[in-house]
Parts: C-alpha cells; sequence; structure tokens
C-alpha cells in the first residue's frame, strides 16, 4: 500500500499502558487536554476513521473533512466521505487535501485502522495517557527500528484531565 500520494501520513493517538485505546466502542478516559491537542492537531484537514470510530463518535468533527472507512457498501452518513478500503480512503483524503490546501493527512483510529496504517505512516503523534485501564481495542505497539521519538512532553492532570499524560512525537527513520 502507498502512503499519502506525497503527503505525509499523521496517525493521532491516545493510548494507555499496554496499548489500550478504548472499550465498548468508546474512549475510556476524559482528558480535556488531550481532547484539545487532538483538535489543533487535526483541524483543517482531512481525517480518516473506522466505520466503528466514526459511530462512536456520532457525526462528523467541525473544520475537518472526515472519510469513514467500510466494507459496507449501502454506509451513508451526512457530512462524511465514505471510502471501501484503506487505499481509497487515502486517494480521497489527498483530493481533499489539495482542496483545503492542508499538508498532511491524519489517521484517527480505531484499532484496526491503526494496524493497517502503521506500516505507511510518516509521523505519530501519541498522547500516552499514564493509567491501567481495561480494554477492548488497541495501538500496535512502536517498532523503534522504524520509529524514532522526536519529542516526549511529560504533563500532569489539569483540572478537566481524569489521568497524567505525555505528549510524544515519532517520526519514521529514513
Ligand atoms: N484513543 C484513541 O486515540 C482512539 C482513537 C480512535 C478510536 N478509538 C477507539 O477505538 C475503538 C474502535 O476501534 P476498532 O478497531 O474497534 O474499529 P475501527 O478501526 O474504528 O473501525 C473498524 C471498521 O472499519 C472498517 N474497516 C477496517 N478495515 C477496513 C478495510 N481495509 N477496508 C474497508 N473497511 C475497513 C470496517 O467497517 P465495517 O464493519 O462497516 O465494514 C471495520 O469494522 C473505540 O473504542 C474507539 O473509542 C480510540
Amino acid at each position: 500500500m502507498s502512503g499519502g500520494h506525497g503527503l505525509p501520513v499523521a496517525i493521532v493517538v491516545a493510548y494507555a499502558r499496554g496499548g489500550v485505546i478504548g472499550g465498548d466502542n468508546r474512549l475510556l478516559w476524559r482528558l480535556r487536554t488531550d481532547l484539545k491537542r487532538f483538535r489543533a492537531l487535526t483541524l483543517g484537514k482531512p481525517m480518516i476513521m473506522g466505520r466503528k470510530t466514526f459511530q462512536s463518535i456520532g457525526k462528523p468533527l467541525p473544520g475537518r473533512e472526515t472519510v469513514v472507512v467500510t466494507r459496507d457498501p449501502a454506509f451513508r452518513a451526512e457530512g462524511v466521505h465514505v471510502a471501501g478500503s484503506v487505499e481509497a480512503a487515502l486517494a480521497e483524503a489527498s483530493r481533499l487535501a489539495a482542496r483545503m490546501g492542508a499538508n498532511e493527512i491524519v489517521i484517527a483510529g480505531g484499532g484496526d485502522i491503526y494496524a493497517q496504517t502503521l506500516a505507511i505512516a510518516d509521523r505519530i503523534h501519541a498522547t500516552e495517557v499514564h493509567a491501567d485501564i481495561a480494554g477492548d481495542a488497541f495501538f500496535p505497539s512502536i517498532d523503534p527500528s522504524q520509529f524514532a521519538q522526536v519529542t516526549r512532553e511529560e504533563h500532569p492532570a489539569g483540572p478537566d484531565d481524569e489521568h497524567a499524560f505525555a505528549f510524544v512525537d515519532f517520526a519514521r527513520r529514513r
């Protein structure tokens, strides 16, 4: 599979210890500081997400274009673009990026989509949630021979954050 047709592909993810990203098709924590970071990292960009993540959020997020990946040819939802494969989603996202003047394509999850795009991602914007939480959706482990950690910012829990966390950025080794 090719990447973003020339544009960098960035994964944005928050995972707890063991790579847990969700359970029962929802997020398992409330971290207002991380939601703000997610917004800042995704505004003005096309975002690719799996059908389950889209249904978990329930609506397209304003200021972004959402490409929902599904194998269901009948799937429709207001205000989103639908793609039948990850490749088709990347092609649609690069078309949208050109229209929006975006310099990056965002992969917004969930576990199934992360697992299929880690191999073509150029960057990972990760939030490490410092908590042990049981879930049923996971981020794959990041191979240090493939990705180098470029920044790490530790944060104590703010007033509307349930846990302490770190913002960690990785870049693909070339
Ligand atoms: N913490 C975070 O950063 C974060 C971010 C996003 C999501 N999440 C969590 O992750 C969980 C959801 O993840 P998930 O792994 O269950 O589901 P998902 O990745 O969101 O969606 C999976 C669905 O995507 C479609 N799909 C996957 N691969 C495809 C392909 N190659 N071609 C066409 N369609 C494809 C299928 O939809 P159809 O079944 O319709 O065919 C599949 O059922 C939730 O708990 C959510 O809250 C966490």
